[in-house]
């Protein structure tokens, strides 16, 4: 496929003009798309239209999407209880991705630090994140000020935790990937092919024990997953537990 029939066939699929042409077959970019930072990925084996679909995030979406599920009665479920989500809260997200469950902790009031060792998710991130500061509603804003971003390791910030003094330092991490039996979101596929290698639930607590001894770490796991020694508490939805951790 020549680069010129790709990039009208990109075009096609997003149904966009693309401003500059990141990408030929296998190759990964950057690019702006009406204003925000998008991260094209394309799957070396298989061209197919969903692998042109770039990557980008949108506090500004998650905010609305949970004024829907709010406004429908929606239970916001056990992250809620396992974080004791509030207006006073801080917590320290230590595996930030799409900033999904950030954007649920601003939403709920919580002061949040962010971290995020993958470059291209954190270049997105930040975007998103100065998308939010300017946006045009004032409590968009509002909860974007209560956030703060690093590119860093979670294990390897411990001045940074420190300092920010955390309630809760929670972790969703990508574990082994797993065969599951629903098709993961978009961001959770592309991250799967991109991110480095995931630890296994053994290394993870390891590293716990040695990086955040003395915090309150809450731990996202399937419930299939055995809980193991360091768990203290557990609140669990229909697929998804909570682990409170203390190392
Ligand atoms: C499953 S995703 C997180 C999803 C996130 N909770 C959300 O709502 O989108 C895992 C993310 O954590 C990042 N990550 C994994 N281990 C990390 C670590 N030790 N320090 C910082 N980030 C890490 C990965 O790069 C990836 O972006």
């Amino acid at each position: 496929m020549s680069e010129q029939v790709f990039l009208q066939h990109l075009e096609e699929v997003l149904d966009q003009k693309i401003e500059r042409a990141p990408l030929a077959k296998g190759q990964t970019g950057f690019a702006f798309f009406n204003g925000a930072l998008q991260y094209f990925f394309v799957d070396k084996e298989s061209l197919t239209a969903s692998s042109y679909r770039p990557l980008s995030f949108d506090f500004g979406s998650m905010f609305e999407i949970l004024e829907q599920q709010k406004r429908k009665g929606l239970s916001p479920g056990p992250l809620l209880k396992a974080l004791k989500l509030s207006k006073k809260v801080k917590i320290v997200d230590g595996t930030c991705g799409s900033g999904e469950d950030t954007a649920f902790f601003l939403f709920h009031g919580a002061k949040v630090l962010a971290l995020e060792r993958d470059p291209r998710v954190f270049a997105l991130l930040l975007d998103a994140h100065r998308r939010a500061r300017e946006d045009s509603q004032a409590l968009v804003r509002e909860r974007a000020e209560r956030l703060e971003i690093i590119h860093a390791d979670v294990f390897n910030s411990s001045c940074a935790i420190e300092k920010f003094a955390p309630d809760f330092v929670y972790l969703d991490p990508m574990w082994e990937f797993e065969q599951r039996k629903a098709l993961p979101r978009k961001e959770m596929k592309i991250f799967a092919q991109i991110l480095q290698r995931p630890l296994s639930q053994e290394e993870f607590l390891q590293e716990i024990k040695r990086h955040l001894v003395g915090y309150k770490v809450v731990l996202k796991r399937s419930r299939k997953h055995p809980k193991g020694p360091l768990v203290n508490a557990s609140y669990a939805g229909k697929t998804t537990r909570y682990d409170l951790v203390l190392a």
